[in-house]
């Protein structure tokens, strides 16, 4: 399972998101927020890290102005290792080397078809483990 979650900076990309995921079948759970409403970026980081922290989702996508508040709000929950990129490489090798749980985008960054890239990117890239998860339990410590 997927999950969602944006403020009004990243409503646009977080929709276009669900909108590839509907399209291709993957199964996903959106938790807001849903207009343009101007809201605050924490509430939907830790929506989202509960679903994950709880197992529920296995990785999620948070999406605000710049993706910078969301991660700061995500990265302060245990267990979440959420990371703010705008490019293809980071957004592949976040999975591969540091494992991220959380992928965070900027709606005044990039584009939507750029998030879409990222995304698909990111939910696709496997953890490669190795002498990697050695340094990944250390953040837990
Ligand atoms: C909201 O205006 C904006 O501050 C928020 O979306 C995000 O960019 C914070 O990091």
């Amino acid at each position: 399972m997927i999950v969602l979650g944006c403020d009004h900076g990243g409503l646009a990309i977080k929709n276009a998101i669900a909108a590839d995921l509907k399209a291709r079948g993957v199964e996903y759970k959106d938790v807001g927020t849903y207009t343009e409403e101007s809201v605050d970026y924490p509430v939907y980081a830790k929506a989202v890290c509960d679903e994950i922290t709880s197992g529920r989702a296995e990785l999620g996508i948070l999406c605000c102005g710049t993706g910078i508040g969301m991660s700061i709000a995500a990265n302060k929950q245990r267990g979440i290792r959420a990371a703010v990129l705008s490019d293809a490489f980071s957004a592949e090798m976040t999975r591969r080397h540091n494992d991220a749980n959380v992928l965070c985008l900027g709606g005044r960054v990039i584009d939507c078809k750029k998030a879409v890239e990222l995304a698909r990117i990111f939910l696709s890239t496997p953890f490669e483990g190795g002498r990697h998860a050695k340094r990944v339990a250390m953040l837990e410590k």
